[in-house]
């Protein structure tokens, strides 16, 4: 039996949807514990591309059971959109698919107020209401998938809610009410469509652990978007650090084996906020066509930058990675020299450790060591010996400076292009 979780180490979209993906053959749960359909995670099969944003991409192997935790906030429409696209395809979704009943609903008015509130303050969502659903989670005032199955509760939380965010939309934001009878007959559609999928998933997985099947568990976003640890207020409304796979899915610390942490070769960030390494010149605008780097959800451009060790330090700290997973390390091939981030400047102080402070977090300059590039193709290679000499040297150094063991690197799209040095699990 082995349990273990996934995240991503920097700002999000570090290619974790390829790596939960392979792991996933040797698994028979994957779990999804926080976020919403904000995140979008990529997976190639053969000539087909897949693009998920709710739904475990365990659900592209047979025979897998696949969870939406009760950490996730559901948006029904997104999720009925996805199912839909997956049977097109030809992928089984009946006894593979279990809802949390204790997972968050996203409302049209979360959508509609995070519009509005974007307006006010940019913090550049995906403005799909994931930060209103988790606020009314907080606020004890949320929908949750079990109230589907009961239509007069559900009618009640509609129209208490609808009372105030009614009250917002038309004296703050000056914006159109919603109705509460639309949304109801809305949901009770989603009701009859998604009944069968809602379970008790925190006694699923749990039973599953202790009968020794394989669990994963997949986070979405990264660690710099966690709300406690991350760059806040530019943050995502949810724990995406490992411990969220525990209170995400209601199940034990102590029944987490291994912690993967999942390194993109150099760094982006979709939305606005600090990032000390962003190239600002045209080789990030190289970086970004090369490596395809727009939003899976927004489609919305990424910026790019250099690899940032403090950042990768402080995500090792909160997440306690047992090992990490390199991706898109293809990307940098070609390049004449890389640059790595060891140490900021603020002022004249060195810091050595990220800051709280986003004050200082925006004002720092980073300390660069250059690597030598290499101009050999890393491609599809899948023997770690067959890689340029150069590009060894550049993961030693990921190694030696974060002192953690690199298992997995990913050379490209494909299932295939995968060099394992150790496996995770
Ligand atoms: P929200 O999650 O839609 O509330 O957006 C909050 C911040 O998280 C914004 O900067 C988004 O761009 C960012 N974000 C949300 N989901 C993802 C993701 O899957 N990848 C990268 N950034 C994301």
């Amino acid at each position: 039996m082995s349990t273990l979780v996934i995240v991503g180490a920097q700002w999000g979209d570090e290619g974790k949807g390829k790596i939960v993906d392979f792991l996933t053959e040797k698994c028979d749960y994957v779990v999804r514990f926080q976020g919403g359909c904000n995140a979008g995670h990529t997976v190639v099969v053969g000539d087909e591309k897949y693009v998920l944003h709710l739904i475990p991409s365990g659900i592209l192997h047979k025979g897998k059971k696949c969870i939406i935790g009760n950490g996730v906030v559901l948006d029904p429409s997104g999720l009925l959109k996805e199912i839909d696209t997956l049977l097109s395809k030809g992928v089984e979704i009946d006894n593979s698919l279990y809802i949390a009943k204790h997972c968050h609903l996203i409302m049209p008015y979360h959508i509609a107020i995070e519009e509005q509130a974007e307006k006010k303050k940019k913090i550049g969502t995906t403005k799909k209401g994931i930060g209103p659903c988790y606020t009314d989670k907080i606020a004890r005032n949320g929908v949750r998938a079990v109230d589907l199955l009961y239509p007069e509760i559900l009618r009640n939380k509609i129209k208490v809610n609808l009372e105030i965010i009614n009250f917002l939309l038309k004296n703050l934001y000056d914006a159109k009410e919603l109705e509460e009878e639309k949304i109801f007959e809305q949901y009770m559609d989603y009701s009859e469509k998604l009944k069968k999928y809602i379970f008790d998933t925190d006694i699923l997985i749990n039973k599953a652990i202790d009968s020794g099947k394989n669990v994963l568990f997949e986070g979405a976003q990264g660690t710099l978007l966690d709300i406690d640890h991350g760059t806040y207020p530019y943050v995502t409304s949810s724990n995406t650090i490992a411990g969220g796979a525990c209170t995400g899915t209601g199940v034990s610390p102590i029944k987490i084996d291994k912690i993967l942490g999942i390194v993109k070769a150099y760094t982006t960030r979709v939305g606005e906020g600090p990032f000390p390494t962003e190239i600002k010149d045209s080789l990030g605008e190289e970086i970004r066509k090369k490596g395809g780097e727009y939003g899976a959800t927004t489609g919305r451009p990424r910026r790019c930058g250099w690899l940032d060790f403090v950042g990768l330090r402080h995500a090792l700290r909160v997440n306690g990675f047992t090992g990490i997973a390199i991706t898109k390390l293809d990307i940098l091939d070609g390049m004449d020299k890389i640059k790595v981030c060891v140490g900021y400047k603020y002022g004249n102080t060195i810091l050595e450790e990220f800051p709280k402070e986003i004050e200082i977090l925006q004002n720092c300059i980073p300390i660069y060591e250059e690597l030598p590039g290499w101009s050999e193709k890393t491609a599809g290679i899948r023997d770690y010996e067959k890689l340029p000499r150069n590009a060894q040297k550049y993961l030693q150094f990921i190694e030696d400076s974060l002192n953690v063991k690199i298992q997995i690197i990913s050379t490209g799209q494909k299932r295939d292009e995968i060099i394992i040095k150790e496996t995770p699990l």
